[in-house]
């Protein structure tokens, strides 16, 4: 049993999302002792945009590629192969200008090179996921940006209707409360958010744990 854990949050200290998905991480390994983490942390590990030469090489049959290209493309299929790798998935990412990170976009780029990720019968199809995200603001029916966040439903999109992972989205809204101070009267809804969140990130990690023991 293995699970692949993607960090992509800029900051490594106080970070929400990366406090969710370790609470998640946490909550499963009690239900899995022993179990492997493949862990990638888009920070400190920055992927880099992808080139052109990469995108040739994916092009290329594999018998038929120069040494160059298989230089080209080795992260790329070190990156997909952590995912066909593992059986259960968590992806943590903050909003970042309504959309996800450059970072995490990049990653996206290389693993799409993999087209047994994609298409007709994907690789990971059914294999349960938790994206856990990290907003500054809030985005729900009614709010005064209700529509502007454009990670949430592209992460949904790649990992959910794509890949076609089992994926539950799990997310803390309103974490600029207290730093924004045009948001600091929420503090209680955000704080209500954060905990809600990470009793939910515990409750589908034992989840898992039952369905995978199974
Ligand atoms: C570069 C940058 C851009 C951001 N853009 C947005 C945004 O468009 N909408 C939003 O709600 N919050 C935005 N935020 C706030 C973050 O989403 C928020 O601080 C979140 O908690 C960051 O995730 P983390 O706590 O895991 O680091 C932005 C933060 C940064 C650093």
């Amino acid at each position: 049993m293995r699970l692949f854990h993607l960090d992509s949050s800029l900051r490594t200290d106080g970070s929400v999302s990366r406090d969710l998905a370790g609470c998640f991480q946490d909550a499963w390994l009690k239900g899995h002792p022993g179990a492997d983490v493949t862990y990638r942390d888009l920070a400190t590990d920055q992927v880099p945009h992808l080139a052109h030469a990469t995108q040739m090489a994916a092009l290329t049959p594999k018998d038929l590629r120069t040494a160059d290209q298989n230089a080209a493309i080795a992260l790329s299929e070190e990156l997909a192969r952590e995912l066909l790798d593992a059986d259960v998935y968590l992806f943590s990412s903050p909003i970042y200008n309504w959309g996800v990170p450059s970072q995490l976009k990049a990653w996206f780029d290389h693993v799409a090179l993999d087209r047994s990720l994609f298409g007709e019968a994907p690789a990971l199809a059914g294999r349960p996921a938790v994206l856990v995200m990290a907003k500054g603001g809030a985005y729900g029916p009614g709010t005064p940006r209700e529509g502007w966040d454009y990670a949430e439903p592209w992460l949904r999109r790649m990992l959910g209707e794509v890949m076609r992972l089992d994926l539950e989205v799990i997310a803390a809204e309103l974490t600029l409360a207290g730093v924004n101070p045009a948001l600091n009267h929420l503090q209680d809804v955000a704080d209500a958010s954060l905990a809600a969140a990470r009793a939910a990130v515990v409750a589908r990690a034992e989840g898992l744990g039952g369905r995978v023991a199974a």
